[in-house]
């Protein structure tokens, strides 16, 4: 039995074939509507959450199954001091697959370490959102047609963005790309995320200054500065408008850039940049649904 925590507990093949897979599913959908006939995704979500919760359930009724759960701590037994392990024993009772999120770190581990079913990692603190990362990588698979010999600029908050840290573990592992980092110097990759870079002998840039970096860009992924991870409101208030994405700022990135961002948007892009070809994160979104179908069905073992 198997669970996902971190994106590099899947090899590069597996990926392939999680993206194959997933493009299976958009072709033919109605072979796998009755794939999991009878089974039963648990979503536990303890913090805060639209497309990733959605997507899951999607996901799962698409396939045939049922779907369990709750979307916030408050209205679990959290509320009255249950661990995440003994929550994992119990849900594993009732469930056969488990997607959660968590605002600590680590979270999902625990929870996989104390289940008796595969438990999914939807999201844990600032740390990794492994499902965000391969519906990253089926879309820029879909939109370039390769993973590798590509210019990746990642924008906004590097720091706290756990898309930003699982998507760029996830590309170290292909050929030629080169990692444009563009954030304020208090929002920087966390030193542990850049070790993978250095490791590894990879082309990275770290700048403040998103323009002057934006014409070598093949894809241009935007974030959110992620309010709730602030100690403090003034840093966030001062901090939460670093980079807006503009129409006119677009003037000198390559025609065929792949503008992606994970949502929720606040406005770090304008809303103007949605109607152009060069916007994919509502693309984005629904590539999600499939590549999770996928991922389930490899979890379940599901044939
Ligand atoms: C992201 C997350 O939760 O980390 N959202 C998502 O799952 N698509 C990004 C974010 O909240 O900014």
């Amino acid at each position: 039995m198997r669970s996902l925590i971190d994106i590099l507990e899947l090899d590069v093949n597996e990926i392939k074939e999680l993206i194959e897979k997933a493009n299976d599913i958009i072709a033919n959908p109605a072979k796998y509507s009755e794939k999991c006939r009878g089974k039963k995704l648990a979503t536990l979500f303890f913090e805060p959450s639209t497309r990733t919760r959605l997507s899951f359930e999607a996901a799962m009724y698409e396939l045939g199954g049922n779907v369990l759960g709750f979307s916030e701590a408050q209205s679990s037994s959290a509320a009255k001091g249950e661990s995440i392990a003994d929550t994992a024993k119990t849900t594993s009772c009732y469930a056969d697959i488990i997607a959660m999120r968590h605002p600590k770190e680590g979270a999902p581990l625990v929870a996989a370490m104390n289940a008796s079913i595969p438990v999914i990692n939807a999201g844990d603190g600032g740390h990794n959102h492994p499902t965000q990362t391969l519906t990253d990588l089926l879309t820029i698979q879909r939109e370039k047609g390769r993973l590798d010999n590509l210019t990746v600029g990642f924008c906004g908050d590097l720091k706290f963005g756990r898309t930003v840290h699982s998507l760029i573990n996830a590309l170290s592992r292909y050929e030629n790309i080169k990692f444009v980092l563009v954030s304020p110097e208090e929002l920087k990759l966390p030193s542990y995320v850049k070790e993978t870079l250095k490791k590894n002998n990879l082309e990275y840039v770290q700048t403040t200054d998103l323009d002057s970096v934006m014409p070598e860009l093949d894809i241009l992924y935007m974030t959110r500065v992620q309010r709730e991870r602030f100690f403090n409101e003034e840093d966030y208030l001062r901090l939460k408008d670093s980079y807006i994405l503009r129409p006119e700022r677009l003037n000198t990135a390559k025609a065929d850039l792949s503008i992606m961002h994970p949502l929720p948007r606040v406005n770090e892009i304008s809303v103007e940049i949605d109607n152009d070809p060069r916007a994919c994160y509502f693309k984005q979104v629904l590539n999600g649904k499939y590549i999770r179908m996928a991922l389930i069905l490899k979890l379940l073992e599901v044939e």
